[in-house]
């Protein structure tokens, strides 16, 4: 029964594409011997604990068991994943955020209080086998999510450009290119913009210091500049009039800037549209093999410029076979072009 267990912690061990080093079971005259110790010293609790419950509490010992590939760890086993896996990320979470509304007992509380963890669900990220410092995860929650986070925590930080050269070739090489100016690379806002790189899995991200690659770029030292292969090629970001730079403010622009001006509506584009703070959405509908149509597109560019911030712009292609979301907005193929305003929040539908 999950539910005895009320603070355990699930391992997304699926995350180790580097040194996955989880060592074939250990030597086996240890693990048993270990487990033997570990036998003894729980008798006694779940002794107690069958007066308590109907059904009898399975031992801990140190082995890990897995669920669908995650490894479910409690006080007896989280040294020996600890010590089995240079990267672990760990989900502290409480059934009850599942399956129920409220529960009164905490079982493994020692674990949460050494974690403080406050709520749930929380991820730690266990590097090294390192139980003073874990991470906490903040990236997007899902297995690839996890992963590209985990990657860019790993890697060797944000690269510094240290000449024009190098800066231009940086820019060339990638779509989305945040590069930050600043006088001082350990200054509090550099090391806010290195931080918030790791949330940023989708971008890239760098930082220089030097005048030539200011100058090159037109900016002062202490600003932000998001470059892109696609729209205006770049966006600036300006810090407070006293020099500061907002976490929120910058990742808010980063967001906002990293989106197309007119998105192209597809299954990857979808997550992007949905989880916008922008709720006003304008729908064009076209079929691109038509000459004309494809046109209409560009013409709408000079709209979603004037409307940027306020209302989000997407595109979807009739030829590509989307009829579920024409059915939704009761458009038939032949329609194209046609458009829909859509506001996301009521889901109140205008044709136009
Ligand atoms: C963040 O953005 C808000 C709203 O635009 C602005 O009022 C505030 O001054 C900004 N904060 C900083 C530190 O830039
Ligand atoms: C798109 O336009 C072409 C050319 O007019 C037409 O043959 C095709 O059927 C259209 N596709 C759809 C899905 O309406």
């Amino acid at each position: 029964m999950r539910t005895h267990t009320l603070l355990f912690l699930t391992l997304l061990g699926l995350l180790l594409w580097a040194s996955c080093s989880r060592a074939d079971d250990t030597e086996p005259s240890q693990a048993e011997t270990q487990e033997d110790t570990s036998k003894e010293s729980t008798e006694e609790t779940s002794a107690e604990e069958e007066e308590t419950k109907e059904t009898p509490e399975k031992e801990k010992t140190t082995e890990i068991e897995e669920d669908k590939d995650v490894m479910i760890l409690h006080i007896n086993n989280f040294a020996r994943a600890l010590s089995e896996n240079q990267y672990l990320l760990v989900e502290f979470y409480a059934p009850w955020w599942i399956r129920l509304a409220k529960v009164d007992v905490i079982e493994e509380k020692e674990l949460g209080d050494e974690f403080d963890i406050k709520s749930f669900p929380t991820l730690k990220v266990f590097i090294n086998g390192d139980r003073k410092q874990p991470l906490d995860f903040s990236g997007k929650r899902t297995a690839e999510g996890m992963v590209q986070w985990l990657k860019r925590r790993a890697g060797p930080g944000v690269p510094v450009l240290d000449s024009a050269d190098s800066a231009a070739q940086f820019i060339d090489s990638h779509n989305i290119n945040v590069v930050g100016f600043f006088d001082n690379l350990e200054s509090e806002e550099a090391k806010v913009f290195k931080e918030l790189a790791f949330d940023f899995t989708d971008s890239e991200f760098a930082v220089s210091a030097i005048p030539e690659v200011f100058q090159k770029y037109e900016v002062k030292a202490n600003s932000v500049v998001l470059f892109k292969k696609f729209d205006d090629g770049r966006a600036d970001f300006s810090l407070s009039e006293e020099g500061k730079l907002d976490k929120k403010n910058l990742t808010a622009f980063i967001k906002e800037n990293s989106m197309e001006l007119i998105i192209p509506f597809s299954q990857e584009n979808a997550d992007k549209i949905f989880s916008s703070s922008i709720k006003i959405h304008s729908l064009l509908f076209i079929n691109s093999s038509v000459k004309s149509q494809t046109a209409l597109l560009d013409e709408s560019r000079t709209i979603a410029k004037e409307f940027k911030g306020k209302m989000l712009f997407v595109v979807l292609d009739v030829t590509e076979a989307m009829t579920h979301v024409l059915n939704y907005f009761g458009v038939s193929e032949k329609d194209a072009p046609t458009a829909r305003i859509i506001n996301m929040e009521t889901g109140k539908k205008f044709k136009h």
